[in-house]
C-alpha cells in the first residue's frame, strides 16, 4: 500500500524512478510524484493524480535531470486522490522532500503543535506534518538532517517508511522505517531503495533488508550507513542476495498480470513442490514442521489467522489439517482476532497466511500472538518480508512475484503449502496413513499436469464469459473443502469487474440468497465427484427450478450435473482435499474474462491496492 523509490548514483534518476513506480504500481495508484536533487543545488517536484502515466505526462514537459531523487505511488489514506495529497511532500521553506508508506496515528496532534509555530499546511496528509515536523526540528536544534529526522521520527506514532531528500544536498539521501517495509538496493556507486525488491531487479542483486526502527544513510562516495533509531548506535548491514528476475517481472507476451499469472500455475506449483516430496511421494518433508515436531506434537489447536484470498486459502487449510492431523483449527480474520480478545495458550500453534509478507492486520495479529506466548509460523510468499522475520518458523511458498492485485497463483500456493503442511505434521503424530500420503502425495507431483488440463478451459470460459458479462449479481455456492473456493470466487469477481457477488456454502443457500435467485442472477456451483456431490446436485436442483442459470464445475462423467447446469467446466479429479486447486482456476479464468469484456483495468482495479500496510 503504497510504493516508495529512491536512487542516488551516476546514472539520471528519473527514468529509475518512474521505472520503479511502474513495478511498484500494484501497491496503490491514486496519484504519483517526484522529487529530484540536482548538482546546482535545486529541488524539483512533479506530481499528478492518478496512475504513473499521467506523471509522466506532467514531468516529461520539464526538466528531470538529477541524479539522485525519490518518488511515490500513492494509495489514499489521508485526504483524497488529488495532486496536492500526492507526495512527494515538501516542508514549509521547500527545502525537504519526503516519500512515505504507512501512517502516522498522532499527526492531528503534530499538525496542531507545528500551527502554533506558524506552519502552514497545503495538503491534508499525515505525511506533510512529518516533513514539517523534521523542518522545524532541524530549525529548532540546528543540527544536521540526519540528526533531525531521528529527533522528528521518535515523536511520530505509526508505521513509516520514508526516504527524505534535501535542497542542495543530491549526494545523500536518507531512509528509516518502522512497521512498513524498506530495502536498500547495493549497486557499485549507486543506491536504490524501495518498498519491496522488484524495482531494484536488474540493476544489482544484493539487497539489505532495512530492520524496524532503523535509519539508513546514502552517501555518495561513502559506505551506507544504518543505525538505530532508539540508540543512534550503528546497525550490523546483512547484505542478501536477491534472487529474482527481470522476466517474472514482465507480462511475458500476455495482456495482464492476471493472466500471466493464473498461466504460470504449473510451474509455480512445482517451484512450490521442490524438495518437499520424497521420490516415491512416501513422505512429506517441509522443513518448518520437520524441525519443530515437538510443537506439532503438543499442539492442542492451530489458530490460523490472514486477510482477504490469504484468508480463503486458510478457510481450506482448517479442513486438510483437520483431516490429515486431527488438531482442532480455527480461522480468524487477522484484523478480528486482534480486538477479540485471543484465548492463546502455550500449547496453541498460530499460523499467519501472507502472499506479501506486510499485511499490517496479519503483521499485528502475529504480534498480539507472540506476546500471548504462541508460537507462529508462517506462510509467506515474498522472501524476507516483514512476516517471515517476525515468525517462528515458516514456509515460503515460492510462486515468484505476484502482481495482479487479484491473488491468483499465491491462492493455489498457499494451499499447496498448507496441504503439504498437514500431511508433514500428520505423519509426525501419526494421524496419516501410509496410503493416504502416497494418494495425495503422487496426485500433488502431477498437479502441474493438471493444471495443464485445466487450463485448455480458456478458449470455452473467454465465449461463456460473454454470455455472463452484464450480470449484476452472481451467486457462487461450494461445499465441504470448496466453500472457501466459493468465496474465493466470488472475491475474485467482485475485485476487477465490480460486480457484486457473493460465495455461500450451497446448502446454506437456502437460508436467505435463495430469494435472490432469478433468471438475472447467474450462479456458479462447484461440484467435483466428493463425498458431498449428491447433495449439491439437490442444490442446484433448487436454483434451477427457480429460474436461475447455473454455471458448474465437474469432474469427467457427471451426467446428473450436465443435465441440470446450463453450463459444465469440466476439470480432472482429484482427491477431495486438493479439489480447490483445480476448481479455483476456471473461476479466477471466469472473473478475468468478465472484468476484460467490462473494459476493466485488471490488473489495477479501483481502490485496491495489492499490499495492503494500513489498518
Ligand atoms: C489485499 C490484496 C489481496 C490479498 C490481501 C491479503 O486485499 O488485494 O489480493 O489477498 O490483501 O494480502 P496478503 O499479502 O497478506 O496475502
Amino acid at each position: 500500500m503504497c510504493g516508495i523509490i529512491g536512487y542516488i548514483g551516476s546514472q539520471d534518476a528519473y527514468p529509475i524512478l518512474i521505472q520503479g513506480l511502474r513495478r511498484l504500481e500494484y501497491r496503490g495508484y491514486d496519484s504519483a510524484g517526484v522529487a529530484l536533487a540536482r548538482q546546482d543545488g535545486s529541488l524539483a517536484v512533479y506530481k499528478a493524480r492518478g496512475k504513473v502515466d499521467n506523471l509522466e505526462t506532467v514531468a516529461s514537459a520539464r526538466d528531470t535531470s538529477g541524479n539522485a531523487g525519490i518518488a511515490h505511488t500513492r494509495w489514499a489514506t489521508h485526504g483524497e486522490p488529488n495532486d496536492t495529497n500526492a507526495h512527494p511532500h515538501t516542508s514549509q521553506s521547500g527545502r525537504i522532500a519526503i516519500v512515505h508508506n504507512g501512517t502516522i496515528e498522532n499527526y492531528a496532534v503534530l499538525r496542531e503543535a507545528l500551527a502554533q509555530h506558524g506552519f502552514t499546511f497545503k495538503s491534508e496528509t499525515d505525511t506533510e506534518v512529518l516533513a514539517q515536523l523534521i523542518e522545524y526540528v532541524q530549525n529548532e536544534n540546528h543540527c544536521d538532517l540526519v540528526e533531525a529526522v531521528r529527533e522528528a521520527l521518535l515523536q511520530v506514532e505509526g508505521a513509516y517508511a520514508i526516504v527524505v531528500t534535501e535542497q542542495g544536498r543530491p549526494d545523500r539521501l536518507i531512509a528509516a522505517r518502522k512497521s512498513s517495509p524498506l530495502v536498500i538496493g547495493v549497486g557499485d556507486d549507486e543506491t536504490f531503495l524501495a518498498s519491496d525488491a522488484t524495482p531494484i531487479v536488474g540493476f544489482t542483486d544484493q539487497v539489505v533488508y532495512l530492520k524496524d526502527n532503523e535509519l539508513a544513510i546514502i552517501e555518495r562516495g561513502k559506505p551506507l550507513q544504518i543505525k538505530s533509531l532508539d540508540t543512534d548506535e550503528p546497525s550490523d548491514i546483512d547484505i542478501q542476495p536477491l534472487k529474482m528476475s527481470v522476466a517474472q517481472l514482465e507480462k511475458g507476451g500476455y495482456d495482464a498480470f492476471m493472466l500471466k499469472e493464473i498461466f504460470e500455475q504449473p510451474s509455480t506449483l512445482l517451484d512450490c513442490l521442490r524438495g518437499r516430496i520424497t521420490d516415491d511421494c512416501s513422505r512429506v518433508v517441509l522443513s518448518g514442521v520437520v524441525e519443530n515436531a515437538e510443537r506439532f506434537l503438543q499442539a492442542h489447536r492451530i489458530v490460523i489467522v490472514a486477510c482477504g484470498t490469504s484468508w480463503h486459502a486458510a478457510l481450506i487449510g482448517k479442513r486438510v489439517i483437520q483431516e490429515l492431523c486431527k488438531i482442532p483449527v480455527e480461522v480468524e480474520y487477522a484484523s478480528e482476532f486482534r480486538y477479540g480478545n485471543p484465548m492463546i495458550g502455550k500449547n496453541d500453534i498460530v499460523i499467519a497466511i501472507s502472499q506479501s509478507g506486510e499485511t499490517a492486520d496479519t503483521l499485528a495479529a502475529i504480534q498480539l500472538a507472540r506476546e500471548k506466548g504462541a508460537w507462529v509460523y508462517g506462510i509467506c510468499n515474498v522472501v524476507g518480508a516483514s512476516i517471515p522475520r517476525n515468525t517462528d518458523s515458516g514456509t515460503y511458498i515460492h510462486v515468484g512475484p505476484e502482481i495482479g492485485v487479484a491473488s491468483t497463483k499465491a491462492f493455489t500456493g498457499q494451499v499447496t503449502v498448507l496441504t503439504l503442511l498437514a500431511l508433514c505434521a500428520g505423519q509426525i503424530r501419526g494421524t496419516v496413513s501410509r496410503e493416504k500420503v502416497r494418494e495425495v502425495a503422487q496426485a500433488l507431483m502431477k498437479m502441474p499436469e493438471t493444471i495443464k488440463e485445466v487450463l485448455k478451459l480458456d478458449g470455452p470460459i473467454r465465449q461463456l464469459s460473454r454470455m455472463f458479462t452484464y450480470a449484476h449479481n452472481f451467486l457462487y455456492l461450494g461445499r465441504g473443502y470448496n466453500y472457501p473456493t466459493a468465496l474465493e470466487g466470488a472475491l475474485k469477481l467482485k475485485e476487477i469487474s465490480y460486480i457484486h457477488a457473493e460465495g455461500y456454502p450451497a446448502a446454506e443457500m437456502k437460508h436467505g440468497p435463495i430469494a435472490l435467485i432469478d433468471r438475472e442472477m447467474p450462479t456458479v456451483i462447484i461440484a467435483p465427484n466428493d463425498s458431498l456431490y449428491d447433495k449439491i446436485v439437490s442444490n442446484v436442483e433448487q436454483v434451477k427450478s427457480r429460474g436461475g442459470s447455473v454455471i458448474a464445475i465437474v469432474n469427467p462423467g457427471n451426467d446428473k450435473m450436465e443435465r441440470l447446469a446450463d453450463c459444465c467446466l469440466e476439470v480432472p479429479e482429484v482427491p477431495e482435499c486438493l479439489t480447490p486447486i483445480v476448481s479455483s482456476i476456471p473461476l479466477q479464468l471466469l472473473a478475468y474474462y468478465i472484468a476484460v469484456n467490462k473494459g476493466k483495468d485488471v490488473d489495477r482495479p479501483r481502490n485496491l491496492a495489492k499490499s495492503v500496510t494500513v489498518e
